[in-house]
């Protein structure tokens, strides 16, 4: 039975994803995280990898506040660039061990003629874009054959609260509500993303890929089709980033290619309108309405 040490995998929403995932993929499972101790003490985080001797190591955990990586920018680098480098260094020397590290759309600025794909150039807009973008090329530099980084975006899943949940809960409380039309990406149902990941690490893929469901969508389009699933009576607004202040500036085109993943799969990733009716509908929906609701 191949074993997987996964980082966050206890509290995150893929880290989560992921463990339920390899654990129905017949893998044995351990997770790592903050409360097992200080994984940026680099003695603990080296006894704790040459303890778990997995075969796949997936590194779930970073600084995921887009805006207070702004204001915390040290902390920031510290999670997205310091342990994945630490993480990709430990295994080159200590085991044969495979890393599965993610990274993010927001690598990418501005608006592009097509979606991004993995060969163009990253330019990202704040700190956490940045952080991460120095994350993935530290790893890559230091474990070239033996890890890959998946480039993700505006995921939803069940286990912690995400951009779905909100809108929900938000409309079940209010007549109305107002959301970001002129910002685009790519829905991601994170119990997807956590079965292409496993796909990967089982074909032991190397490099960079761009793993999320297809179509694009705005975040108010998003929203609507949340809405529209669940029979929400609330009125949507579309608005502006401007109307809208937040400390980091988005990408106002951050929509990723995932072709090389499709290739890779044999099989394109599903729209993410179907794949957010699982998520709302499927295996996973009394767990999110419970969420939703409380
Ligand atoms: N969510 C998205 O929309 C999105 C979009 C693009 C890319 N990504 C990338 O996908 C990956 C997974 O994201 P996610 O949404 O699953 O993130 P998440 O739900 O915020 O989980 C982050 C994980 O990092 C852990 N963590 C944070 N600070 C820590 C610390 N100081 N020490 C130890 N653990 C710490 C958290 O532990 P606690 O639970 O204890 O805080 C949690 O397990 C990340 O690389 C992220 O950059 C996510």
């Amino acid at each position: 039975m191949a074993k997987a040490l996964v980082l966050g995998g206890a509290t995150g929403l893929l880290g989560q994803a992921l463990t339920r995932v390899l654990d129905a993929r017949g893998w044995q499972v351990e997770t790592l995280g903050r409360a097992d101790g200080n994984l940026l003490e680099m003695d603990f985080l080296e006894e704790r990898l040459s303890r778990a001797q997995a075969d796949v190591v997936f590194n779930t955990i970073a600084w995921t506040q887009v805006d207070d990586a702004e204001d915390h920018a040290e902390e920031a680098l510290l999670l997205n660039r310091t342990l994945p480098d630490a993480l990709a260094r430990l295994l080159r020397t200590q085991s044969q061990s495979f890393l599965v590290h993610y990274s993010t759309d927001f690598v990418f600025s501005g608006q592009n003629a097509a979606a991004w794909r993995e060969e163009d150039l990253p330019q990202p807009a704040g700190v956490y874009g940045r952080t991460k973008l120095e994350g993935e090329e530290a790893v890559l530099a230091a474990l070239p054959e033996r890890a890959c980084v998946l480039r993700t975006a505006w995921l939803f899943g069940p286990g912690r609260r995400n951009f779905v949940d909100t809108i929900l809960e938000a409309c079940h409380r209010r007549d109305a509500i107002s959301v970001v039309h002129d910002q685009h990406g790519s829905p991601t149902y994170s119990m997807d993303l956590a079965q292409w990941s496993v796909d990967l690490a089982e074909k032991q893929t190397a490099g960079l890929w761009h793993a999320v469901n297809s179509g694009r969508a705005s975040w108010c389009e998003l929203a609507a089709e949340a809405i529209a699933l669940t029979g929400g009576p609330c009125k949507l607004e579309p608005i502006s980033s401007e109307q809208w202040p937040q400390k980091a500036r988005r990408p106002a085109f951050s929509v990723l290619d995932n072709s090389k993943l499709a290739q890779m799969l044999g099989k394109t990733p599903r729209p993410w309108p179907q794949a957010l009716r699982d998520y709302l509908f499927g295996e996973y929906k009394s767990y999110a309405s419970k969420e939703r609701l409380s």
